[in-house]
């Protein structure tokens, strides 16, 4: 645990619609999406709780109902949360300014929950804590292929020149990361700009505000794996990201005619029967394989059933059965409660992109 010179204080974003993510997000909040069986929000949790935040505000929208039910009073991370509700997604400046009155005049670490940032944050909050003077904020920067899709940094000699919200033209590949650290002088900064054309506070233009009045902004390139979990197929990367570390434990039965191979987590009361686990893979709390193969880099959730199937590379969420598919299922991501039977016919591949509650029958 960090042992920091105030009170730094975390404010994690899980409101805004995740329409990237449906059908998913239509019934879910996408901040509750499980990567290695783990909700996304829960790993910005404990990156906060590793650099020695114990007070955190999230900000929740329509779904609030979801994320309070999953993460509670905070106990269970050791933290006390805080529930700050926002009408409407209204831009990420927005979510901080409603906030004002829970981080007082403390320090802060802004975390969108569907940021995800593998090795942590650590290193970067020790070193906007222990600078002297302190800088008014600070961000990471991450090289992509993609810049035009996130907020991007223009530098100058290692300075932080501009930042700009999904330019058409990025003036270069840093990508801004949603995870970012103030002091109070940011309360200026919401309460001075106005909504962009797409009607948000924007944080990109938060950060400018900062720097065109002379407030100091630090910049960072984070190494590692940084992933915007928007989109089906970083949800995908997500998870093989963190499966690649898996440490294997059992926690479940595997009879004799079973196979487990690799590093394989099996979670509290699962059940493999008659069947093939090869790792890195979870399967979770309650599952139970019988006569499957469950290949390398999939997360099957709790409560689950896969019978006669085969699947690798795949995330399933809760209480999903999948059950006499005559086709190996890959590169998936299936929704909670999720009915996924084969029918009589040839054998064919298919790739699925299944929402929440959906009824399937191959052929
Ligand atoms: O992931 C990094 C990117 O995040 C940055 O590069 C961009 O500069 C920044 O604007 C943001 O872009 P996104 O398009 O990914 O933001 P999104 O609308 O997906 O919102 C990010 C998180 O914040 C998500 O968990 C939902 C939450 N949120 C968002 C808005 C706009 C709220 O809770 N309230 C809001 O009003």
């Amino acid at each position: 645990m960090a042992d920091l010179p105030f009170n730094l204080k975390g404010l994690i974003l899980s409101g805004g619609q995740g329409s990237r993510l449906r059908p998913f997000t239509y019934t879910g909040a996408k901040q509750l999406v499980p990567i290695a069986n783990k909700p996304i929000l829960f790993y910005a949790i404990e990156n906060l709780v590793e650099c020695g935040v114990r007070d955190i505000g999230i900000v929740v929208g329509d779904t609030k109902e979801q994320v309070m039910a999953a993460v509670g009073d905070g106990s269970r991370f050791g933290v006390s949360v805080t529930y700050i509700e926002q009408d409407a997604p209204r831009g990420i400046a927005h979510a901080v300014k409603i906030a004002q009155g829970f981080l007082d005049e403390d320090p802060f670490v802004l975390f969108l929950g569907d940021n995800f940032l593998r090795e942590g944050i650590r290193p970067f909050v020790d070193q906007f804590c222990r600078q002297n003077p302190q800088p008014a904020g600070q961000i990471l920067l991450y090289p992509v292929k993609n810049p035009q899709d996130f907020g991007v940094a223009e530098l100058r000699d290692g300075r932080l020149l501009r930042v700009v919200e999904k330019p058409k033209e990025p003036p270069s590949n840093l990508a801004v990361i949603g995870i970012y650290m103030f002091d109070r002088t940011v309360f200026e900064a919401v309460n001075g700009i106005k909504p962009s054309a797409r009607g948000e506070l924007e944080i990109t233009d938060t950060i400018q505000y900062l720097v065109d009045h002379g407030h100091d902004v630090r910049c960072e390139v984070a190494g590692g794996c940084w992933i915007d979990t928007g989109k089906m197929d970083d949800i995908l990367d997500a998870n093989r990201a963190i499966l690649e570390g898996l440490e294997p434990a059992s926690a479940g039965k595997v009879d004799e005619a079973s196979r487990v191979e690799g590093r394989v987590v099996l979670q509290e009361g699962c059940e493999v029967v008659n069947s093939v686990i090869r790792g890195p893979s979870i399967i979770g709390e309650r599952t139970r394989i019988v006569n499957s193969y469950v290949g390398p880099f999939t997360s099957i959730y709790y409560d689950c059933l896969v019978q006669d199937a085969e699947i690798e590379q795949s995330v399933v969420m809760e209480n999903t059965v999948i059950s006499g598919i005559g086709t190996r299922i890959q590169d998936s991501l299936i929704g909670r409660n999720v009915d996924l039977r084969g029918a009589d016919g040839k054998p064919r591949s298919c790739t699925l992109v299944l929402g929440d509650f959906s009824r399937v029958r191959i052929p």
